[in-house]
């Protein structure tokens, strides 16, 4: 057996024998459905542009329409694009038995359109929006296809994508809940991102420090590859649907 065949049993024993799982994902989960990650070089109009300008309050007060637009064409490669194998690999397996949480960077909303029922966004979701000055959320109707930011029903200020900027707070209590179930699950599986953006970067040493066992599944080195119980390298499709349990929970099976 090769190293990375042992890699890949050893990955499959820990989450067929966890009862329950959190998977933390970032943009790279979302690659193989043809959504670019953040700090994929920018296409077009956008290549001269910063994300980490563009994706602030400032940015977005300085040129509303600039970021909105941004932010619609965004949301409308999103509406094209389909959730991937690992995706829904992902969202079977709550089907085996497993309580399985997803807590994700990403704003695509892929997760729960490939059936994923406890999705924890914690940088928000390009598919909904808020009023800039703090309403509340966007009314159902709003208008999606607008190409300027609408008007806030209550306030009439801007309405904004309902996702975090850099400099923001996350959504509350999410990042407590992500930190603590990392801290109780019986293996995390980490798919897809960099682990470059606190606070979000810091769950998977959450599991580390609760002695949990934590998979790691990326093409390229990521600033968690030394916090790996397994790191494996490759793509979300060709990993993932790979390495999770299809059948129940075998509480045999992680032993050492
Ligand atoms: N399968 C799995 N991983 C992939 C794939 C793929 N097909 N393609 C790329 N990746 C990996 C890259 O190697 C990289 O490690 O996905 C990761 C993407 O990293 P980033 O672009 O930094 O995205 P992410 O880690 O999600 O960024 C975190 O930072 O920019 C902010 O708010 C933004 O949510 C984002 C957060």
């Amino acid at each position: 057996m090769t190293g990375v065949d042992a890699d890949l049993a050893r990955a499959r024993a820990l989450l067929a024998g966890a009862a329950r799982v959190v998977v933390f994902t970032g943009a790279g989960v979302s690659a193989e459905s043809g959504i670019p990650t953040f700090r994929d070089a920018l296409e077009g109009l956008w290549a001269r542009y910063d994300p980490e300008a563009l994706a602030t309050e400032a940015g977005f007060r300085a040129d509303p329409p600039l970021v909105w637009r941004w932010y619609a064409e965004r949301r409308a490669r999103v509406a094209r694009a389909a959730p991937n194998a690992a995706h829904r690999a992902i969202a079977a397996l709550e089907r085996t038995g497993r309580a399985v949480t997803v807590v994700t960077q990403n704003v695509d909303g892929l997760h729960g359109r490939a059936g994923s029922t406890d999705v924890v966004e914690l940088h928000g979701s390009i598919v909904r929006a808020k009023c800039l000055e703090g309403c509340g959320p966007a009314p159902a109707g709003w208008d999606r296809d607008a190409r300027v930011p609408p008007p806030c029903p209550a306030c009439g200020a801007p309405l904004r994508p309902d996702v975090v900027w850099f400099g923001e707070p996350l959504p509350p209590g999410a990042f407590e809940r992500a930190e603590r179930l990392a801290g109780e699950a019986d293996a995390m599986l980490v798919v897809g991102t960099s682990g470059l953006v606190q606070p979000a970067a810091s769950l998977p040493w959450a599991a580390v420090r609760h002695r949990r066992p934590v998979i790691v599944v990326d093409p390229n080195p990521t600033a968690l590859d030394d916090l790996a119980t397994v790191g494996l390298r490759g793509s979300a499709v060709s990993v993932v649907p790979s390495i999770l349990p299809s059948g129940p929970i075998r509480p045999d099976a992680s032993a050492p």
